[in-house]
């Protein structure tokens, strides 16, 4: 199915996202920072994909259902929503900007007929209720049509208000802010199985919230040293198992895996499980500690698994060998010659995402210069692809792309000198079921899927 998936791999559609009205007054020959988008996630069933940006926007795309008079339109993501999540705010007491950028984005499972989602800045969680009406009351007895109070010495008789059917309208609202519970920045918010608590991580601390409860939430690790000059390393993602309520992972800037039970203490400081590689000696550099940081961490489907990114491979533990990863992936190895200047333009710093495809067979992450990345874990194949509007028309095959190092150069090859670093992909999602993967470059989304029609 791989080998498919690489013949087939073919752009559903991209999108840019629709402009805030603003800026349409602006000269939009680059994309305004406003517009990057920061975060791509799926819900449950994969019918609605959520986006965030640097701007605090979140747009929510939903897939067309199946036509059968015309071809190509299964599948099809259409702009389903699109709202304004959070604003710039200041910290008065710190003189500090807090920006509006969306970290993260959760999906909560689907309770009644309306979606809720998490949606995070730096600092602040809040709970959106996304529903869908079609009918409005009419006939209000105080009310007129307008919602104006009416003059009461005209109310003479009482009349039973009706719903009247109405064009569809989707109405975002904000059900719950979960805020000032976070000195530093949030990198992570993860649901919990359980559907009623889920967690927020930032550098130091991670907390653990009740979904109906904003005033409160447990502080369930804490690695700040008492002298902040004894930091050697921070908190860098967390994740809830997907199947037991009790059981979290959390990464660090100094390549490690925590596993933590909630069971055992309240406080899952001391942690179950520490997955770590120990470092070759002989592969010692001044870079080594900053490219094992660990940008991701994701759990398969299964549970059995750990997907872990840092700057250049992608692994996979297994959740019952912690002294190394089951497998490795090299993601660009090409780059380890380049660190030098990679560290001077900071891009070392980047943080690249990573995703499991919904049987836990693939992995897909990102690179340079709009590539990204897949490694099937049972034939160890893998492809390196790459999401642009020039190489890939709508409906055309995507075309594997190589980059050489010197020697031997074929037709299309790209030399490792001629990438362009300010081109990222660091936001990837995976359909939970199908072989649709969302794709963020820039201000751009792109939906790929293996087949149409
Ligand atoms: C995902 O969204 C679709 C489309 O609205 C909905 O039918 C489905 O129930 C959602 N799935 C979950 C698990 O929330
Ligand atoms: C050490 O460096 C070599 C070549 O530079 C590389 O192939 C190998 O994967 C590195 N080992 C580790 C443990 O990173
Ligand atoms: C990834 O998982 C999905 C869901 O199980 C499956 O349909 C798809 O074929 C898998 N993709 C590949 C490339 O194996």
């Amino acid at each position: 199915s791989f080998l498919s998936l690489l013949l087939f791999l073919s752009l559903l559609h991209s999108l840019s996202l629709p402009s805030l009205p603003i800026s349409f007054s602006l000269p939009l020959s680059f994309p305004s920072a406003a517009d990057i988008i920061s975060t791509v996630e799926f819900n449950h069933t994969g019918e609605l994909l959520a986006t965030g940006d640097k701007g605090g926007r979140v747009v929510i795309f939903q897939r067309e259902p199946e036509c059968k008079t015309e071809p190509y339109s299964q599948g099809e993501y259409n702009v389903y929503s699109t709202f304004q999540s959070h604003e710039p705010e200041f910290d008065y007491l710190k003189s500090l900007e807090i920006e509006e950028k969306i970290n993260k984005i959760r999906w909560l499972p689907q309770q009644n007929a309306a979606h809720f989602l998490l949606s995070t800045n730096d600092k602040t969680i809040k709970l959106w209720k996304v529903s869908e009406r079609d009918k409005r009351p009419e006939g209000y007895n105080l009310k007129d049509e307008e919602g104006r109070i009416k003059d009461l010495s005209t109310v003479t008789s009482l009349q039973v208000p009706v719903l009247k059917p109405m064009d569809l309208m989707v109405e975002v609202s904000p059900r719950r802010v979960f805020a000032n519970a976070h000195t530093y920045h949030v990198n992570s918010i993860s649901v919990n199985s359980d559907h009623e608590t889920y967690m927020s991580a930032d550098d130091l601390r991670i907390n653990l919230w009740h979904l109906g409860i904003t005033d409160r939430s447990f502080n369930i690790v804490d690695i700040k040293p008492v002298n902040m000059e004894d930091l050697t390393e921070v908190i860098t993602a967390a994740e809830f198992h997907p199947h037991h309520c009790n059981l979290l992972v959390y990464s660090s800037s100094k390549g490690t895996l925590r596993l933590c039970d909630m069971r055992e203490a309240a406080l899952c400081d001391k942690h179950s499980k520490l997955f770590e590689e120990p470092e070759d000696p002989s592969n010692r550099s001044f870079f080594s500690e900053i490219i094992s940081s660990v940008s991701d961490v994701k759990f398969s489907h299964s549970g059995r698994y750990l997907l872990t990114r840092d700057y250049l491979t992608a692994k996979v533990w297994d959740l019952n060998m912690e002294n190394k990863p089951l497998e490795i992936y090299q993601v660009h190895d090409y780059l380890r010659s380049k660190l030098c200047s990679l560290y001077e333009n900071d891009c070392i710093f980047d943080k690249f995402e990573c995703a499991w495809n919904g049987s836990d067979s693939v992995i897909m992450t990102g690179a340079y210069n709009n590539f990204f990345r897949m490694f099937d874990r049972n034939t160890k194949r893998d492809v390196t692809l790459e999401a642009s509007r020039e190489s890939s028309k709508p409906r055309a095959v995507l075309k594997p792309r190589r980059v050489c190092q010197g020697g031997k150069r074929r037709k299309d090859d790209i030399s490792v000198d001629s990438l362009d670093f300010t081109k990222k992909i660091l936001h990837t999602a995976w359909h939970p079921t199908e072989n649709i993967i969302a794709i963020a470059a820039t201000n751009n989304l792109y939906i790929f899927q293996d087949k149409f029609n």
